[in-house]
């Protein structure tokens, strides 16, 4: 039996994640390892958290000792790494803690990897590390593409990518890391730009675009990144990079145009703000790579996957109401007070 930590498997990505691993592979067991920020959010597994193959642990990835001791505890062959702050536009109001879970956090997840000899460390990155390209040219980010990144967020992300490399150089960590670009899909916080668009659309309110809107994000939908990244920890050779994508260019208004569009809603919700200190043009990835290699390719086209997604939200109003009462962050003490 295989036996993962996933860390930051409450938030949107992780806990997608954890589902499908618990739904499809019955032979693994998952120790889910989360802090439980604003974007962990533990009603995204509810009718996960007494399944035998799934165990929720609180706690935070920068406690080296807590995380050696689950790793024993649990015997745990595999760390998937998906806990840090996310969003570029906290990065740009408070940095600090960017560097503290996304670069001390994976330090020291790292430390106890190589201690506790645990066989393959997966490393969730993102495509922002390659930095920007621009709306004109073809190119596209390769695992090639040198680092350059742009905001606090993706700095630290392409930090600890650095520190995982340097650990497989310097101590034999067998490692894989994983870039991904843009996820779109159910249990994401409406921080980001499509589920915000869809909450406020929803209750009428305006849609904050930034700059002229002409942005561009390669979208992909969040279970094809996990099903990637669980080829990745079981098919990968150790010591390889793989870029993820979509191969779903669209600009900031087209996706805007498609909400508003599946909603019934007026374009005049739509209202210019000013743009992002140090905006991204445009991300787009290769991902020739993980298609040829480990036989991977999305599955969800972008009709198909925004559809699903804004159906999810219009049938989970309560997980959104939960999350805009700041409710949801109750759910812990809730579940876990008598156990
Ligand atoms: P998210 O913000 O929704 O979730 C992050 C989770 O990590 C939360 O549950 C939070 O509680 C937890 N966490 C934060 N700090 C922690 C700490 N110190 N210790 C333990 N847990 C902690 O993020 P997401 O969108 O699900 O992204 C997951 C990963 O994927 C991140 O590493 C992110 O950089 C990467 N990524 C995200 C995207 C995207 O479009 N969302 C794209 C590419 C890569
Ligand atoms: P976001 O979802 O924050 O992801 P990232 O910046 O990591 O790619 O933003 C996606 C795009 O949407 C980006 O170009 C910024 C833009 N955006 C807005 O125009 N308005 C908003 O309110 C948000 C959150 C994002």
């Amino acid at each position: 039996m295989r036996r993962i930590l996933v860390t930051g498997g409450a938030g949107f990505i992780g806990s997608n994640f954890v589902r499908m691993v618990l739904a499809e592979h019955p032979d693994c067991l998952v120790v889910n390892f989360d802090k439980l920020t604003y974007a962990g959010n533990l009603e995204n597994l509810t009718e996960f958290l007494n399944h035998p193959k799934h165990k929720f642990i609180k706690g935070d990835i920068c406690d080296g000792a807590l995380v050696e001791k689950i790793i024993d505890e649990h015997r745990i062959d595999a760390i998937i790494n998906f806990a840090a702050e996310s969003h570029v536009d906290r990065s740009i109001t408070g940095p600090k803690v960017f560097i503290e879970t996304n670069v001390t956090g994976t330090l020291t997840l790292l430390e106890a990897a190589r201690d506790k000899k645990v066989a393959r460390f997966v490393h969730i990155s993102t495509d922002e590390v390659y930095g920007s390209l621009a709306l004109e040219e073809d190119a596209k980010f390769t695992e090639q593409t040198p680092p350059s990144p742009n905001s606090p967020y993706s700095a630290s992300k392409a930090a600890a990518d650095h520190l995982v490399k340097a650990f497989g150089h310097t101590w034999d960590v067998k490692y894989n890391i994983t870039r991904s670009s843009n996820n779109y899909g159910p249990y994401q916080f409406p921080e980001k730009l499509i589920p915000l668009m869809i909450n406020n659309a929803l209750n009428g309110k305006e849609l904050p675009v930034y700059g002229d809107g002409l942005y561009v994000r390669d979208w992909l939908y969040v279970y094809d990144h996990c099903a990637a990244v669980w080829k990745v920890l079981t098919e990968a050779p150790p010591g390889e990079v793989y870029n993820i994508g979509g191969c779903n260019e669209k600009t900031n208004l087209e996706v805007i145009d498609v909400i508003l569009g599946r909603l019934g809603k007026p374009k005049s919700l739509i209202k210019h703000v000013t743009d992002r200190p140090g905006h991204d043009r445009r991300y787009a990835i290769d991902a020739d790579k993980i298609i040829q290699d480990l036989d991977w390719k999305p599955s969800v086209g972008f009709e198909e996957g925004i559809n699903k997604t804004i159906d999810w939200y219009l049938q989970n109003e309560k997980w959104l109401s939960n999350v805009a009462s700041g409710d949801y962050q109750k759910y812990y003490e809730q579940m876990y007070k008598n156990r």
